[in-house]
């Protein structure tokens, strides 16, 4: 057995998908509101400035994972168009729920799977994208994780990881403060929770930085990675190419 972290919390690795799922299933049906309301709005711009990144074109093949309540892959939906396919995947049912009936409130209907990230049911070489917007933070395996996004894409693919990193250090006192004070607040006001909150706050403390996370992805096979700074690295976005 081996540790690893969940937060600033250490707990058996067999732990954490549960601790995790905990989460999620808590704040599902508040997700989009505290988005709004913790980014100031902000997570809207970095989804769209994914989307632009992504260039997709229609009739591609996209596997958006921990997909949660949908917002890339309605927007993937929307450039693959008919032809295309967006599978939208999610290893929480609440979040899934939440995000399938969003999406055919509009008017899309999408594959929705439940899958772990680590070990995903797709065969070899069968995407042209792969999206995870701030879901490998959560997983307790990333390198396997990583590993199973590689394997899925076609030579040629690119792998959009979209999480928060490492914020630069003149504004890293403030972001402490805001994350460490305020967000649990928020969170429990409009959540009634303020411990996910807090695990939000940890998590991206102990996820690795931008550095980091590149040298992850070359690892698993990723032969080429360039990184977005975004909001001066509140988050960042990895593209990585299978080649
Ligand atoms: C912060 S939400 C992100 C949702 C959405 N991608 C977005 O950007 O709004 C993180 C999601 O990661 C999912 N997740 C955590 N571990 C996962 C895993 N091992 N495999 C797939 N999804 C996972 C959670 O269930 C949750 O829905």
């Amino acid at each position: 057995m081996s540790d690893t972290h969940f937060g600033f919390e250490t707990v058996d690795e067999t732990q954490k998908a549960a601790r995790v799922r905990g989460v999620f299933d808590s704040v599902a049906s508040k997700y989009d509101v505290m988005n709004d309301l913790m980014s100031m709005g902000l997570h809207r711009a970095w989804k769209a400035y994914t989307v632009a990144v992504a260039n997709l074109r229609e009739g591609d093949r996209v596997l958006d994972l921990a997909g949660g309540t949908g917002d890339l892959s309605r927007a993937f939906a929307r450039k693959v168009g008919e032809k295309g396919t967006v599978v939208h995947t999610d290893i929480n049912e609440a979040m899934l729920r939440r995000g399938r009936d969003r999406l055919l409130d509009e008017g899309l209907v999408l594959p929705t799977v439940i899958c772990d990230a680590e070990v995903l049911p797709c065969a070899s070489g069968s995407f042209d994208l792969v999206s995870v917007a701030f879901g490998l933070r959560n997983m307790t395996h990333k390198d396997r994780a990583l590993a199973e996004m590689n394997r899925v894409l076609r030579p040629g693919g690119r792998l959009l990881v979209l999480e928060f990193s490492k914020v630069a250090p003149p504004l890293a006192k403030a972001y402490d403060w805001y994350s460490f004070n305020v967000l649990p607040r928020i969170g429990q006001l409009v959540a009634g929770d303020a411990d996910s909150y807090r695990y939000l706050a940890e998590s991206i403390r102990m996820h690795p930085g931008q550095a980091e996370l590149k040298a992850m992805m070359k690892s698993a096979g990723f032969g080429h990675v360039d990184v977005h700074n975004l909001s001066a690295g509140v988050v960042a976005l990895h593209v990585g190419i299978k080649c």
